[in-house]
């Protein structure tokens, strides 16, 4: 890291910290937690080796339901790019949602970034302006991974972030996506994923953790490692209840350092 960005990844560190409620610098000597807890803190079991498949059962769907999941499964399978990707999204009928949402939300940052990022839904902040994650609960999460160095406008895949949600459309209310609708735009976010080829995926929240690991308890299962599509993935609670449960944020910064430090030790 160059001086400005050693910089601006500390300053965004502390900007956590006071986030965390830390308001006075104790001891003499700097601790370095990330070694604290690449060394020191025992690993929480590994997610995946206590389950049997990596890649989730699509939820249940009724005959209408699976004729939309067939034919998502066919759109996704044949688009070559983000891009293509995007434009079968844009011309995909089956999901109700789209009638009622400004725009398709498709993704932000870094296509290619070492860590994806899953959310939910947009809402409705992100249905108008077309981006995951712009409200409150996307610049909590902007924060969140700054102080660990990453961001959604960094060039180097190395520190950037690609962001997406399990729903491109907002569903009415933000209430939560149906079983149905997260099982017909599933094969898209699988093509999505593979497409952007990250190195490791965030699940954020219920929604994205019941999509790509067939379970639910993001607060009981979060910072235990799993694995979907052949991938690492580390599943974390949503910023939008860190903004509901400040005291959860604690739990969600060790989980920040462990994929700091899974990223240091397997690059
Ligand atoms: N919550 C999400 O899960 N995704 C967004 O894009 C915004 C809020």
């Amino acid at each position: 890291m160059d001086t400005d960005l050693t910089f601006h990844a500390d300053l965004a560190a502390l900007a956590w910290q006071l986030e965390l409620g830390a308001d006075l610098a104790v001891g003499e000597t700097p601790v370095n937690r990330y070694e604290a807890v690449a060394v020191g803190t025992p690993a929480a079991p590994p997610l995946a080796a206590a389950r049997p498949a990596a890649v989730a059962p699509a939820p249940v769907a009724g005959p209408d339901s699976t004729a939309a999941v067939r034919a998502a499964t066919q759109a996704a399978a044949q688009a070559p790019s983000l891009e293509a990707l995007r434009g079968a999204l844009a011309a995909f009928e089956h999901c109700e949602l789209k009638r009622g949402a400004k725009s398709l939300v498709f993704a932000d940052g870094l296509p290619g970034a070492q860590v994806m990022v899953v959310g939910e839904a947009p809402g409705r902040d992100e249905d108008l302006a077309g981006r995951p994650f712009v409200g409150r609960a996307g610049q909590l999460l902007d924060r969140m991974f700054a102080a660990i160095g990453l961001s959604r406008t960094a060039m180097d895949p190395a520190l950037a972030l690609y962001i997406t949600n399990v729903m491109v459309w907002r569903p009415p209310q933000n209430r939560d996506p149906t079983p149905e609708e997260v099982a017909m735009l599933l094969p898209f976010l699988q093509r999505h994923i593979a497409l952007a080829g990250p190195k490791v995926i965030v699940v954020m929240g219920n929604t994205p953790l019941s999509a790509l690991l067939g379970i639910r308890g993001i607060t009981r299962l979060r910072g235990q490692w799993a694995e979907a599509l052949g991938k690492p993935v580390l599943p974390m609670v949503h910023p939008a209840y860190l903004l509901r449960t400040p005291a959860a944020k604690r739990e969600a910064w060790a989980d920040l350092l462990s994929l700091k430090a899974h990223l240091r030790t397997r690059s």
